[in-house]
């Protein structure tokens, strides 16, 4: 938790391209390995609609354990919605209609045997902007295990706060006041405070929707090298619209446009020699 990174890292330019490098047009087709070894997600055919708009169209992927996945597109391109199919978030939005399969540990996540409450404490959700309880900072953390029954007593309890708020990096700031409301804390703590409420029900996924855009770049940093170590345990996927952080954070990145998804890959490799022209216009600037 030492690093504090403020530099931005640079981004290299896409090599120049060989005659024998095709720049891929095609849209049907997302380009790059949508599968991976062991995934904990596996996603197919996923369409999502609000009435007449279709925002996801056929978007196939499989989500890696133990790595960091970075989602990057313009604007409205559709990262929010696909991650929100993740954990049924859109079921809470009216008129969005999901199709297609998504399973969990392979199973359907819209099995009709599925509840959704412990869907989301096995993919739990960090949003852009920190968002704790009204409640004391201890509540905030203890909250979850209590409705989940995941601890026998008050020891317990205590024993799953302290080590949740240790895990996101917070404990040290917050050990002597812990009934403060959680309200009280920098938007950094709280977003920390945040990340440890959603680890405090041992999850399998944090999903991450821009969380750093409400943040200063010391906070950012934190939350960054938090990931790092997250990971070690947990998947991470993370919407952002900062590609220097999808550069520091991911191991793997999807690049979206118009709700399609366009190409993934190894962030490296999207990064230095991207092969959809949409991708390429993207991470050198020429588009969003
Ligand atoms: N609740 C909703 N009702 C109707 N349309 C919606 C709703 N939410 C999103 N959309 C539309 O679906 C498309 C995808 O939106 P989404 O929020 O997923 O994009 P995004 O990539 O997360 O964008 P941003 O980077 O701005 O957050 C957009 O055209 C958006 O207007
Ligand atoms: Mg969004």
């Amino acid at each position: 938790m030492e690093r504090v990174q403020t530099e931005p890292v640079a981004i290299p330019k896409p090599a120049a391209r060989t005659s024998q490098v095709l720049l891929v047009t095609d849209r049907d087709k997302t380009v790059g390995t949508i599968t991976v070894p062991d995934p904990v997600f596996k996603c197919r055919d996923v369409n999502v609609h609000y009435g007449d708009k279709h925002a996801i169209k056929n978007v196939s992927i499989e989500i890696a354990r133990n790595q960091v996945l970075a989602m990057i597109g313009p604007s409205g391109c559709g990262k929010s919605t696909f991650l929100r199919c993740l954990n049924r978030m859109n079921d809470t939005i009216p008129s969005a209609v999901v199709t297609g399969s998504i399973t969990l540990d392979d199973q359907d996540i819209h099995d009709k045997r599925q509840d959704v409450v412990q869907l989301r404490a096995r993919v739990g959700m960090v949003f852009q902007k920190p968002n704790p309880f009204p409640k004391s900072i201890y509540e905030n953390v203890a909250y979850g295990p209590r409705i989940h029954g995941l601890a026998g007593d008050r020891v317990e309890l205590d024993e799953i706060v302290h080590t949740s708020l240790q895990r996101a990096g917070l404990w040290e700031e917050v050990k002597d006041r812990l009934n403060q409301p959680g309200t009280s804390l920098s938007g950094g703590q709280q977003q920390r405070l945040c990340i440890a409420r959603t680890i405090a029900v041992n999850p399998e996924v944090i999903l991450m929707d821009e969380p750093c855009s409400a943040l200063d770049p010391i906070a950012t940093a934190r939350i960054e090298d938090l990931m790092e170590e997250l990971r070690q345990s947990y998947a991470i996927c993370i919407v952002t619209h900062s590609m220097q952080q999808a550069a520091r954070v991911s191991q793997r990145t999807a690049y979206f446009h118009l709700g399609d998804l366009i190409e993934v890959g190894e962030t490296d490799r999207i990064f230095t020699n991207p092969r959809h022209k949409l991708t390429e216009d993207y991470i050198t600037g020429r588009f969003g």
